[in-house]
């Protein structure tokens, strides 16, 4: 099934969280045959399960720590999560890798950890300006999902991945869906090669400036099996719009 995910960032306070659920809520409603999937921050996660426990959209994080527990202040670990009925775990955003510092061997035990935890990662992949201007795009995002993946390639129908090219994330200057496509192929043979035995079953979402007017000529693409909506998933409106899109 499609997955529509958003990720709120460091946006919406638990109340302003309320509100939002309260007005998306019903213009999905009718929704059965794509998932939806929410990313608040930590903070509303509590709130947000009170209200989604006994409805279809579910809830995922936007990060999480690789050790059980501990003495690891100010991080989260993901039975934390799971016991708020989190499903879903974002990991190896860019944000987390270019502001926060995560390297790839970070990136790796907090996707092996989800595993064991059972709770599925989106591991973000996706190449800086740079990088695409020299010709490295391809490159990038196959170091990415190696060292990602590495010592887990037997688990990747229990990951999803999110092709976020850093230039295009909260800039109004989203990729091409055909350019999308792309990487998006790219990706699914990297997978074929880590793993023949699980083709098809890691879904490659497209995340980077997608809002109501272009989500559907991304989710017309072949290899593009879901959204990862930031700035846009702030208005439920919106949201709902790009949910129901194609
Ligand atoms: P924008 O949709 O704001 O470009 O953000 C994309 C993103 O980073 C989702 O994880």
């Amino acid at each position: 099934m499609k997955l529509i995910s958003a990720n709120w960032k460091m946006n919406l306070t638990p109340s302003q969280s309320v509100q939002y659920l309260q007005k998306f809520l019903p213009l999905v409603e009718d929704v059965r045959d794509r998932e939806i999937l929410l990313c608040p921050p930590f903070t509303s996660l509590c709130v947000a399960y009170e209200i989604l426990k006994d409805k279809e959209v579910k809830l995922g994080a936007q990060n999480c720590y690789y050790e059980k527990k501990g003495a690891f202040t100010g991080e989260i670990s993901l039975s934390m999560l799971k016991d708020l009925g989190v499903s879903y775990v974002i990991v190896g955003h860019s944000e987390r890798r270019w502001i926060f510092g995560e390297s790839d061997e970070l990136i790796n035990k907090k996707l092996t950890a989800c595993l064991e935890e059972g709770i599925r990662p989106i591991l973000c992949v996706g190449e800086r300006i740079e990088e695409r201007e020299a010709g490295l795009t391809f490159k990038v995002v196959e170091t990415q999902i190696r060292l990602a993946l590495s010592g887990i390639e037997a688990f990747t129908d229990s990951i999803d991945i999110a092709y976020e090219p850093v230039w295009a994330i909260g800039t109004g200057n989203p990729a091409t869906p055909e350019d999308a496509q792309l990487v998006h192929a790219f990706i699914k043979d990297l997978l074929y090669i880590l793993n023949p035995k699980h083709e098809g079953r890691t879904r490659v979402l497209y995340g980077g400036s997608v809002n109501p007017q272009n989500a559907s000529h991304f989710m017309a693409k072949r290899d593009v099996d879901g959204l990862l909506v930031g700035g846009a998933s702030l208005d439920p409106e919106a949201f709902a719009k790009i949910v129901k899109s194609f």
